[in-house]
């Protein structure tokens, strides 16, 4: 099999990158270890920076995330018996954000991939990048019974953080930053509506609490606990008296309760692999670099690299000049590594930290009470959530 462009991984950024590609007259193949049913279900996060949903539209994707996609102008932060709203129109000149699940963005992008006839592969195994050096890269994978190899001009390697592409890379070619955060994420979806019409971020004396949502019937949670908790150590009710008892801060707020219909813990990290090309090899999203959720950034870092990197692509094609491909890594680490630090400072400023000490936990609260009395502190969270790019 041969094509242009080989994409390994149909996450947001393999997906995108492939749909982009093809209407810049690009041929791809995207190469997918799990199932279609597996990738549109996977549950995580929703928010869209203005910047990613103007893209998405911009590429014929913004049909039903329009329609449905849920428009925030500002977010709520809780401390102590404080509330402070971050007003995004106010703050920024009107930009906002959009809440639309990432497995929304999934469904939207195989079904333009399907429409336009575009190859993608599912249940793929074995997969390895080959001779990312050379004129003539390839991917050798197992689908089926059958051992195949599939030759293109370059690999895209958009498979996350658990995949083979950046680990294809010799050790001596790339320098890893890495956090590892001493706390985990247990989220929830459930069947109830919303109890605020925005994103509640709070910081209690218990622990981090997120009161989200999916849409106007289904809202999503998220507790913050101890990173080596199973999630048989949370029963539903005891998932429930910890938000309770961590958003319920504010006299008359109450968080509605319903059906539980999804749970998970997710580990919370920071992760930057410094380079993001090796030869013919091309690094994109989480398989690149990981934020934790905490500043929702994760697809939107995915979306922001696909976008550079199908200019770079496009433009190798069309004039032969490999300058973008080259300004490529450095392009991109600039925006990562701004939202690295907005992801960990957001992190820092709205956890508990075990063995937290009584100054520490000052500090936060002077920042948090600076950023309620202090519209340019505001204006700083509000620039980097609606999303700074530069
Ligand atoms: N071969 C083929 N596919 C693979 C392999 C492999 N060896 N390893 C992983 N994959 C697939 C995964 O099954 C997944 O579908 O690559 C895809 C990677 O998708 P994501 O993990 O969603 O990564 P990305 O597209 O970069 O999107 C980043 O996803 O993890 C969230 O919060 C993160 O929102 C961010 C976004
Ligand atoms: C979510 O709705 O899943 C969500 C929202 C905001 C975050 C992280 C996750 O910061």
């Amino acid at each position: 099999m041969r094509t242009q462009v080989g994409i390994i991984g149909a996450g947001p950024a393999g997906l995108l990158l492939s749909h982009i590609l093809h209407l810049r007259g690009i041929d791809s193949v995207v190469l997918e270890k799990r199932d279609r049913t597996y990738v549109e279900s996977r549950v995580r996060a929703g928010v869209l920076e203005q910047g990613t949903v103007n893209l998405l539209a911009e590429f014929g994707l913004g049909e039903r995330l329009l329609r449905e996609g849920l428009q925030h102008h500002g977010i709520e932060i809780r401390f102590g018996a404080r509330s402070h709203r971050i007003d995004f129109d106010e703050l920024t000149g009107g930009k906002g954000i959009t809440v639309y699940g990432q497995q929304e963005v999934i469904k939207d992008l195989i079904a333009a991939r399907l429409a336009a006839n575009g190859r993608l592969l599912f249940n793929v195994d074995e997969v390895r990048v080959c001779e990312p050096l050379s004129e003539n890269p390839c991917i050798r994978f197992r689908s089926g019974d059958e051992d195949r190899r599939l030759d293109c001009d370059f690999i895209a390697g958009c498979d996350g953080f658990h995949g083979v592409s950046r680990e294809s890379i010799p050790a001596e070619a790339v320098t890893c930053f890495d956090r590892t955060y001493p706390f985990a994420w247990l989220g929830i979806l459930v069947d109830a509506p919303p109890s605020s019409g925005e994103l509640i971020y709070a910081n209690s004396p218990d622990g981090f609490a997120l009161h989200s949502m999916r849409s106007p019937a289904v809202s999503r949670n998220y507790i913050q606990c101890p990173p080596q908790d199973r999630i048989e150590d949370w029963p539903d009710e005891r998932i429930w008296e910890a938000l309770h008892k961590r958003l319920e801060m504010l006299p008359g707020w109450t968080l509605g309760e319903g059906g539980i219909l999804e749970k998970s813990i997710t580990p919370m990290r920071s992760f930057v692999c410094e380079t993001m090309r090796y030869g013919r090899l091309l690094l994109a999203g989480d398989a690149a670099h990981i934020v934790p959720p905490t500043g929702a950034k994760g697809m939107n870092l995915a979306i922001s690299d696909v976008d550079m990197l199908s200019r770079a692509l496009a433009e190798r094609y069309e004039n032969g000049s490999e300058d973008l491909l080259n300004a490529y890594p450095e392009n991109c680490l600039r925006q990562v590594w701004r939202r690295v630090h907005f992801s960990w400072h957001m992190t820092s400023l709205l956890h508990k930290f075990p063995g937290q000490s009584e100054f520490e936990r000052r500090l936060q609260l002077a920042e948090l009470e600076y950023l309620r009395k202090s519209p340019a502190a505001s204006a700083a969270l509000a620039e980097n959530y609606v999303g700074f790019a530069f």
